[in-house]
C-alpha cells in the first residue's frame, strides 16, 4: 500500500471490510424490519387483548350455585362417574366448604374422561397434580376439563384456592383403576370409591 493517502479516510478499504455508507444503509433497513415486526407484534397484543375482552373464554357455562342439590345435573344422585355412550366417563363433582363430592373418585385408565365441576359456596381450586388439571371452580359457573390418565395409580385432588378456615382439609382423591376392571364394577362401584 505505497500508495495509500496520508488522509486516513481516502484510503481503499482492505478486501472484506464493507464501506460504512452500506453499513448504514443494512442498518436502517433492520430497523425497518424491526419496527415493522414491532409493530405486527403489538397489534396481535392488542387486538388478542380486546377480542379477548370482548368475547370470555369458550364454554361459559352458568348455574344456579344455590339450586344444585335441588335439581339439575349436579343433584347428589347424580356426581361421580358416568359412562358416556362413546365410552368416555364423565365426572362430575361438587366443591362445597370443605369437601368434594364425591370425595373418592374412580375413572378407568387410557380412557378419555371429563371432569365437570362447580362450586355450591365460594372459589374453590380444582387440582389433579401429574395431569393437565388445574383450574378454578367458581360458583355461578360449571369448570369443564378433558384429560386422561396412561397408568393406573392414585392421585390427589386438592383444593388449590384458599376457600375458608377448612381449607387446608379440603382434599379428594381420584383412584385410576385398568380399564378392564373398571368394566367389570357394579354401577355403585365405578361411580365413587368414597366410603359408601
Ligand atoms: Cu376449597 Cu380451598
Amino acid at each position: 500500500m505505497a500508495e495509500s493517502s496520508s488522509n486516513p479516510l481516502l484510503r481503499p478499504l482492505p478486501d472484506g471490510i464493507v464501506p460504512a455508507q452500506v453499513v448504514a444503509r443494512t442498518e436502517k433497513r433492520w430497523l425497518l424490519v424491526m419496527a415493522v415486526m414491532l409493530a405486527v407484534m403489538m397489534t396481535v397484543i392488542v387486538a388478542t387483548g380486546i377480542h379477548g375482552a370482548l368475547h370470555p373464554s369458550s364454554n361459559v357455562e352458568v348455574i344456579d350455585p344455590q339450586t344444585l342439590h335441588l335439581h339439575g345435573e349436579f343433584v347428589e344422585s347424580n356426581l361421580g362417574s358416568a359412562v358416556e355412550p362413546d365410552g368416555s366417563v364423565m365426572v362430575r363433582i361438587v366443591a362445597e366448604q370443605y369437601e368434594f363430592v364425591p370425595s373418592c373418585v374412580r375413572v378407568p385408565a387410557a380412557t378419555p374422561v371429563t371432569f365437570r365441576v362447580t362450586s355450591a359456596d365460594v372459589v374453590h381450586g380444582f387440582l389433579i397434580p401429574d395431569t393437565n388439571i388445574n383450574t378454578m371452580v367458581v360458583p355461578g359457573f360449571v369448570s369443564e376439563v378433558r384429560t386422561s390418565f396412561a397408568l393406573p395409580g392414585e392421585y390427589a385432588m386438592p383444593c388449590h384456592e384458599f376457600c375458608g378456615f377448612g381449607h387446608q382439609a379440603m382434599w379428594a382423591h381420584v383412584s385410576v383403576v385398568p380399564k378392564g376392571q373398571f368394566q367389570n364394577m357394579s354401577p355403585a362401584e365405578r361411580t365413587s370409591c368414597a366410603a359408601q
